[in-house]
């Protein structure tokens, strides 16, 4: 893992010496291990009941037994049924990063064989709690989205994967690594965070500072975030994100031998720039 340097800017000192005075460099934050930092904060979101770690209920799970399920890959829009197969019994479907008590419990309960892959043991808890309370079949697996290694190639008719790539540097190794345990034929179905969104502060998307441009893409909270913000994030153990660009999200899938076959847009919901653009895209990709 890289090492990140955080510099502080000074006032530039006159004299011949200026150049070298002027930029001085302050003490190292210590490089982060990002799968590491984001299990612990994916862990307390967790316990702490955030939005995507609620498990689903007993009629939600009656529900999608008799046929009538839906599911997001985005914050506020249902996939469309249509990007699943009509009858889901025996599909093999690879829940990515989609821990929570949520997705992989409804395709198990819509007939599926699930395998759930998620960086949170306390996420993969939720899921086995619910499993467990409705007699439902999954796989639970604590890895990372980016190595796959432990599937062989063409082992799964589906990969789904909400919105989770921003928690990883390495988005083009999940697209990589989907393909590979897909069959022919099969398709991922993903959800990301347009780079759009990384231009802005969170407290600008919050609403708590102006809309102003701040960053570039590609970005990370790592590298980009001023030294006592990262050190705050870190302390407060909130997820470490990490904005792509499109040729990472569209390009790298189209680049694993995969087809875009069709996508939607979504908005967050709840940011100050929902009003003006959707920053969440979906899309359904089929192997080859
Ligand atoms: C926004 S939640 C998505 C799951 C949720 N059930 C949903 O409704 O969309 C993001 C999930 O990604 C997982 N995650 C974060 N980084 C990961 C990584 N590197 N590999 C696998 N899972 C990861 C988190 O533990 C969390 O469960």
């Amino acid at each position: 893992m890289d090492a990140r340097w955080i510099f502080a800017l000074v006032r530039p000192s006159i004299g011949s010496d200026r150049k070298k005075r002027g930029r001085v460099l302050a003490a190292p934050v210590p490089p982060v291990d990002a799968r590491a930092h984001n299990r612990a904060a994916w862990d307390l979101l967790s316990r702490s009941g955030d939005r995507w770690t609620v498990p689903v209920d007993a009629r939600t799970v009656e529900r999608a037994r008799r046929g009538e399920w839906s599911v997001q890959l985005t914050n506020t829009k249902p996939v469309p049924r249509g990007w699943f197969p009509p009858d889901m019994r025996d599909v093999e479907i690879l829940a990515l990063a989609s821990g929570g008590g949520q997705q992989a419990c409804i395709f198990a309960a819509a007939g599926a064989r699930v395998t759930l892959l998620d960086n949170s043991p306390e996420q993969l808890a939720k899921d086995r709690l619910v499993a467990t309370r409705h007699g439902l079949e999954l796989r639970l697996e604590e890895g990372t989205m980016e190595d796959l290694s432990r599937f062989p190639d063409a082992s799964f008719d589906l990969v789904f994967n909400p919105i989770s790539v921003i928690f990883t540097r390495d988005a083009r190794a999940v697209w990589r690594e989907a393909a590979r345990v897909l069959r022919s034929g099969g398709a991922l179905l993903a959800g990301f965070v347009q780079p759009v969104a990384y231009l802005f502060d969170r407290a600008a998307l919050d609403g708590a500072a102006p809309l102003a441009v701040k960053h570039k893409v590609p970005y990370a909270d790592e590298r980009d975030l001023p030294r006592e913000e990262l050190e705050a994030r870190l302390g407060r153990r909130e997820p470490l994100e990490f904005g792509h660009t499109l040729t990472d999200l569209l390009g790298a899938q189209l680049d694993a031998g995969l087809q875009l076959v069709a996508m939607y847009e979504d908005v967050f919901g709840d940011a100050t720039l929902d009003e003006h653009i959707a920053t969440q895209m979906a899309t359904r990709a089929v192997k080859r």
